[in-house]
């Protein structure tokens, strides 16, 4: 398939293919030159013996008269071997013909004889134009000829000189042509294969510095592009170099605009971590005040004490939005987890018996393993994912529903998997894709009135991502289940979490 071939390829095979093509058209020309040349010289040579055959010129010395209608010239006066004569007769019919043979003797070596020829071979002659030009004929058991007429003052002959010298001077020239040119060839494939290969490695270059740029990890965090293609092939005087030099000028583009995006996001994030650490103080202030007057010894009116209640509730509300705001930004900012091997058992059980204590109305369900389930976690980043996914299951569904928690190690033993399952109405489907985002949150008025400000799922997938984990949801109405996968540590727990207590098994 010639589209699947690479650039090196079709360039070597183009110019291979051009070399080929100008050297048909140079051996094809070259060979027909000569064979016009040589015919030429054999056609002078066929003059000489013809005109031999008519008769010799006047004065010629040893010329000797010759008796009419003798074949003698065909082996005398530097006639080639092979020549033929025949003579015509007054009629116009053929008569005697004769063709000079060399003849092995030992005694006196090789001579040359002439012999009459052959039915056949006169039958081929008989065609030959009489108009005192030369003729191409195939005699058999000959081969190719040039024939003339030539009527002359010793009768009329058909006179031939044979053409299988130049036929074998051609047919070598052919050979050598195609062997040189097949030679050639073959050198310039391998040559233009190696030319090429060099000329195309600047390409290669800027080709593998795209590609170790497309495996950087580019879409978060502080991103060191320094990845460049070297100087060397990102000269703008070369095609290449062009390529190279915009592919670094598009580099220097995009890690200015990631340097950029990252001091955005990191200013974003102080100033949520600052304005956090800013609102504490004023908050804690609020609650303060708010219990000192409702405890003074002034009593308050009635719609004092609501007013005063409301303070209290919606600063105690406020409160946790800016500790789950100031742990997001922390976790953002990538702030060392402590990591310790940590029993996920016993951290669910005290989770499931303070939701217990929070939501008497649902029925708390527990399925632990028998073994220690032990991860390299932060034991409280854990409990808070645990403490998140339970008030989600209590407060988003009617009182009566059931929630599980539990934990299941793998079976190839590699993770484990921390399950909070419950049979309430679910999570409404038009908001299941971005229920990890920050501030989704399902009936904004109702979830508002409850003091929800949607970021628990968001702490949950930060917190679980930066464990290394995954987290999943699968909802429908009567099963929603939502699945932390944690990576498991093998062996024994070793400074294992321990602390917290073996709780009740509801
Ligand atoms: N178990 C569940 N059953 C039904 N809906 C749920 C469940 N868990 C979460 N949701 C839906 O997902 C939304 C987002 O949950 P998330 O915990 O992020 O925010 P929130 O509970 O509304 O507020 P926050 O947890 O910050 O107080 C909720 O508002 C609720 O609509
Ligand atoms: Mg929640």
């Amino acid at each position: 398939m010639r589209g699947g071939w690479s650039l090196r390829t079709r360039l070597v095979v183009s110019a291979v293919a051009l070399i080929a093509v100008v050297a048909a058209v140079i051996g094809t020309v070259t060979t027909l030159a000569l064979r016009t040349y040589l015919y030429g010289q054999k056609d002078e040579q066929l003059q000489g013996v013809a005109q031999r055959a008519a008769g010799p010129p006047q004065g010629e010395p040893g010329g000797g008269p010759r008796s009419p209608g003798s074949l003698r010239f065909v082996t005398s006066g530097g006639a080639p071997l092979g020549t033929v004569g025949v003579q015509i007769l007054v009629d116009g019919s053929l008569g005697d013909g004769a063709v000079s043979v060399q003849q092995e003797s030992d005694a006196l070596g090789p001579r040359v004889m002439d012999r009459p020829l052959t039915g056949a071979e006169r039958a081929a002659l008989a065609d030959v134009p009489r108009d005192l030009e030369p003729h191409t004929v195939a005699v058999p058991g000959l081969g190719d000829y040039r024939v003339e007429y030539r009527p002359g003052a010793n009768g009329a002959f058909l006179v031939g000189v044979p053409l299988d010298e130049v036929h074998s001077t051609l047919g070598t020239l052919v050979v050598v042509e195609v062997c040189v040119t097949a030679a050639g060839l073959a050198a310039a494939g391998l040559a233009g294969g190696v030319l090429v290969g060099v000329a195309l490695r600047p390409l290669r270059r800027v080709a593998a510095t795209a590609t170790r740029v497309s495996e950087l990890p580019l879409h978060s965090g502080e991103v060191a592009l320094h990845e460049r293609v070297p100087e060397a092939e990102a000269d703008p005087g070369t095609e290449v170099g062009r390529v190279g030099a915009a592919l670094n000028r598009m580099l220097d583009h995009v890690h200015s605009a990631l340097h950029a995006r990252q001091e955005s996001e990191t200013r974003v994030r102080q100033f949520v971590a600052d304005a956090g650490h800013e609102l504490r103080t004023p908050l804690a202030s609020i609650r303060g005040y708010a219990e000192l007057t409702r405890r003074g010894r002034e009593q308050p009116g009635p719609d004092t004490r609501h007013a005063l209640d409301r303070i209290e509730s919606e600063a105690t509300r406020m409160t946790g939005l800016v500790e789950d705001l100031l742990l997001l930004a922390r976790l953002d900012a990538g702030r060392p987890l402590a990591y310790r091997n940590t029993d996920l058992s016993p951290l669910v059980v005290d989770a499931v018996s303070d939701a217990r204590a929070a939501g008497p109305d649902h029925v708390w369900r527990l399925d632990l393993p028998d073994d220690p389930a032990v991860v390299r976690a932060d034991p409280e980043r854990l409990h808070q994912v645990l403490v998140n996914l339970l008030a989600n299951a209590r407060t988003h569904t009617p009182p009566g529903t059931t929630v599980t928690a539990a934990v299941r190690v793998s079976q190839c033993r590699s993770g484990v998997v921390l399950e909070v399952r419950d049979d309430g109405p679910g999570i409404p489907p038009g908001l299941l894709p971005y229920v990890f985002e920050r501030f989704a949150r399902g009936d904004a008025s109702r979830s508002r009135h409850a003091g929800s400000t949607g970021l628990g799922l968001a702490i949950v997938h930060a917190v679980v991502t930066a464990h290394g984990g995954t987290v999943d949801v699968t909802s429908t109405p009567g099963h929603t289940v939502f699945s932390v996968r944690l990576a498991l540590v093998r062996g024994e727990p070793g400074d294992s979490q321990t602390a917290h207590s073996a709780g009740t098994r509801v």
